[in-house]
């Protein structure tokens, strides 16, 4: 059963009171109701929102930010519903940035960690140990190809550190490609490859030439990707030595705001960089582990990299990253010593075995498949009604829905969202936000989403959008 506070209910009432306003001629539409679900968080007992606020405020860094005028204290999950302080249940459509994939407090997830944590919490690589070698082996025998060997980090911006240093080793060149709006991390290297100024700070970064994004929405080829590819021979022919290191490029831009790369592209840019001697990196973070309907994202664009790198849903939100490689490029790391004190400790391996036995087990893959499809079928309704939407986009359970207030200038409706955004939480929905103008919707959602959930997640976002 659902606790709404007095105050909450009233507050819907007043919303619902100033929309009916606007519509008093109409028959005022019914609010959209969430699925039932039959769970009852335990009480919490914890600091209440503005206390913890508070001490962010004074203890952590000026740096952190948050959704929501008030942002909201989540002290529960389960499946693809999160709860706040006074258990207030809202329809996560965010999984905790694309990470959440098996549902929230998975039982197999938890009863894992559990048991690893009473056996055996860290040792060290430097003894043996069964939990990292079996999912080695269990992710391995996910990969296509000669992909068969595993480095395990503790992030996604730790295993895109990797994988650049190993393509600069493996080639003996120096220079990466990597594309305009793509976020690949935050440290020395990562951040040189992450192509959007938001994301990047005044501070050295070297080797790394940014390609056009091909993006068939705001991109000038539009959807046809063979000619943003050419940007990449130009790179190469006017801004290097005419060798690379490698390319590095997601299967749909995440922080970028769920931006498709244009039909045809990741194949022919995957050819010109094999041509100047350079390795192909995808960056499996947001779209790996079943999230976009196939497995892996680049699947989707019929090509085999030379590396992986993932993180997030790997380990549906415990700290864990990985790369994976050829035997041959593994090789490189053995010209000097290669350490990571928490890369593969027992807990999260164990996490990530289980992980994906559940996602085989509970078929969520064919769920991203199926429920992002009726998702992005509802979606594009929306579009079909309201101006403000000006594209719909991604595959599987990697949706994005852009907001502009003209639809041919494309300008971004950046105050809108944030009123749709705020809107919808009220209703208990809650959202990702994203690309280089904040004007995007991400909805990536725990791969156990339902047609119901999309069906209210739609509704509600249609509700807001007629009254504006
Ligand atoms: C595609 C992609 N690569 C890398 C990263 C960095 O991962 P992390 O935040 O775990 O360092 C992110 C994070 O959002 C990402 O979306």
């Amino acid at each position: 059963m659902q606790r709404i506070t007095a105050a909450k209910r009233a507050l819907a009432a007043q919303a619902h009171r100033t929309f009916s306003q606007s519509a008093a001629s109409l028959r005022e539409p019914e609010l959209p109701k969430m699925p039932a679900f039959d769970y009852t968080p335990p009480p919490y007992s914890g600091p209440p929102a503005a206390e913890i606020l508070a001490k962010r405020k004074e203890f952590l860094s000026p740096s952190l930010f948050h959704f929501y005028k008030k942002p909201i204290n989540i002290v529960d999950g389960k499946k693809q519903y999160l709860f706040d302080e006074e258990g207030r249940r809202y329809l996560d459509a965010f999984g905790g940035i694309a990470t959440v994939c098996c549902g929230h407090c998975h039982p197999d997830v938890v009863s894992a960690v559990v048991k690893q944590m009473n056996r055996i919490q860290h040792s060290t690589v430097l003894y043996l140990n069964h939990a990292i070698a079996d999912f080695a082996e269990a992710l391995a025998s996910k990969m296509p190809g000669d992909l068969k060997v595993v480095f395990f980090t503790n992030s996604g911006t730790e295993a895109n550190e990797l994988a650049l240093m190993m393509a600069r080793l493996y080639t003996g060149c120096q220079d990466i490609i990597s594309i305009r709006n793509g976020y690949h991390g935050n440290a020395a290297g990562t951040m040189g490859a992450t192509a959007q100024s938001i994301w990047k700070f005044n501070v050295v970064q070297s080797g790394v030439h940014h390609t056009l994004n091909p993006d068939p929405y705001r991109g000038v080829f539009g959807s046809d990707g063979e000619k943003y590819a050419k940007d990449v021979q130009d790179l190469i022919n006017f801004g290097t030595s005419g060798h690379v290191a490698g390319f590095i490029s997601e299967a749909i831009q995440g922080v970028g705001g769920i931006i498709e790369l244009a039909p045809g592209y990741l194949p022919a840019a995957y050819s010109t960089i094999k041509k100047a001697g350079g390795l192909c990196i995808a960056d499996e973070v947001q779209s790996g582990f079943a999230r976009t309907g196939s497995f892996w994202g680049f699947e989707s664009h019929g090509v085999v990299p030379d590396i992986v790198t993932m993180a997030k849903g790997i380990g549906n939100g415990i700290p864990l990253g990985a790369v994976v490689t050829t035997p041959e490029i593994a090789e490189v790391l053995t010209r000097r010593s290669y350490f990571n004190t928490f890369g593969g400790n027992p807990v999260c391996t164990a996490a990530g075995l289980a992980v994906l036995n559940v996602i085989e087990k509970e078929k969520l893959q064919e769920n991203a498949h199926v429920v992002g499809s009726y998702l992005k079928e509802r979606l594009l309704s929306l579009k079909d009604k309201y101006e403000l939407v000006g594209d719909v986009r991604g595959r599987g359970l990697m949706l994005g829905l852009e907001l502009v207030t003209d639809r041919k200038l494309k300008t971004p409706a950046k105050t809108e969202i944030v009123h749709v955004m705020e809107q919808m939480k009220d209703m208990g929905v809650l959202v990702g936000k994203g690309g280089y103008y904040g004007n995007v919707f991400r909805i990536t959602p725990p791969l156990c989403f339902t047609k119901e959930d999309a069906d209210f997640l739609v509704d509600a976002m249609g509700y807001t959008l007629s009254k504006m």
